[in-house]
């Protein structure tokens, strides 16, 4: 038997022009999924039968582990559908899980293994910024190569290589809106692809000025220019509008929080899910967010990458 932890994360900059090979950083934030196997005659999730409909990234994350039968127990304090990456830290604790029972577990592979099941669950789209900072952990530049900091690893798909780095980032408190509508990254992911098909050169202007949002965010961060960053964030948020992956409520959610927060933008996929804001006043900010009908979590970066045990770690 088997069990890995990980954790949820946080798109700070950059999300959607990732996969376009601008940079994006991404943070592990301390919420957390755990999944234990256990051998088996045949396969089940949470005593129910595997079903390509019910558990479709525990599907491909078993398919690219060539995992054996398994009684597989999944638990996730990560709400879903929210961009906090619950998906991502389902597909890379199952696959860090199964490696570890295999003897084969080391975060490299689980991110590349993780990303490619993650792919195949996006319908063939997206980019390796969620599997690799829920292995990784900490902060992670997502980036052309050669990139800024610390190198962890480089994953190439089609005509894109992302270099993935790691990124020290100061300790810092977030407060997370949850909009309480679902936000599908498959589909956003496939929207953005249409109004980049649509608008050729604009698309890439504007994912190219989201690029550079990224960096000059990634560096006030670093810095600890909270205001900076701020400012940058809504800039963040403005251009993610413009491909039009927020929504009326998320655009609410994030002036509310404004009111007590640096910079307030929306975080992964949109379309729903869940908008960040660097609070000024921690509580003061998660109080605005639910009165404009959010949920707020309050949540702090520097998050572990994922860990794997053998046997049953308690909860
Ligand atoms: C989703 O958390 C992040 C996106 O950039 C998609 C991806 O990078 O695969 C929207």
């Amino acid at each position: 038997m088997a069990t890995a932890l990980a954790p949820a994360k946080v798109i700070l900059f950059g999300e959607h022009a990732v996969v376009y090979g601008e940079p994006a950083l991404a943070a592990a934030i301390d919420l957390e999924a755990r999944v234990s196997v256990r051998p088996a005659g045949v396969t089940t999730v949470n005593g129910n039968p595997l079903s390509s409909q019910h558990h479709v990234h525990l599907v491909h994350a078993l398919q690219v582990t060539e995992a054996p039968h398994f009684d597989i127990t999944t638990a996730s304090g990560i709400p879903s559908a929210a961009g906090l990456g619950s998906s991502a830290a389902l597909t890379t604790a199952t696959v860090a899980a199964v490696l570890q029972h295999l003897g084969r577990f080391d975060p490299e592979r689980t991110a590349r293994l993780a990303y490619e099941a993650e792919w195949r669950a996006q319908g063939g789209r997206g980019s390796p910024t969620d599997t690799s900072t829920v292995s990784a952990g900490g902060g992670v530049l997502v980036d052309r190569p050669p990139g800024e900091g610390e190198p962890l690893w480089t994953i190439e798909r089609g005509e894109r290589t992302w270099a993935l780095r790691r990124v020290t980032l100061p300790p810092m408190t977030l407060v997370v809106g949850h909009t309480q509508e679902r936000g599908r990254t498959a589909d956003e992911v496939a929207k953005v692809a249409r109004f980049a098909k649509r608008q050729g050169t604009f698309a890439r202007e504007v994912f190219a000025e989201i690029g550079g949002v990224a960096r000059d965010g990634m560096r006030a961060l670093t810095a600890n220019d909270l205001p900076a960053a701020g400012k940058l964030m809504e800039r963040n948020h403005r251009l993610l509008t413009i491909l039009g992956v927020s929504t009326p409520k998320l655009d609410r959610l994030c002036a509310a929080a404004m009111r007590h927060a640096h910079g307030a933008k929306l975080t992964g996929s949109g379309g729903g899910g869940s908008m960040i804001a660097l609070p000024t006043d921690v509580e003061k900010c998660a109080d605005a967010i639910r009165r404009a009908g959010g949920v707020p979590y309050t949540v702090h970066l520097g998050a572990r990458g994922v860990r794997v045990f053998a046997g049953e770690v308690p909860a």
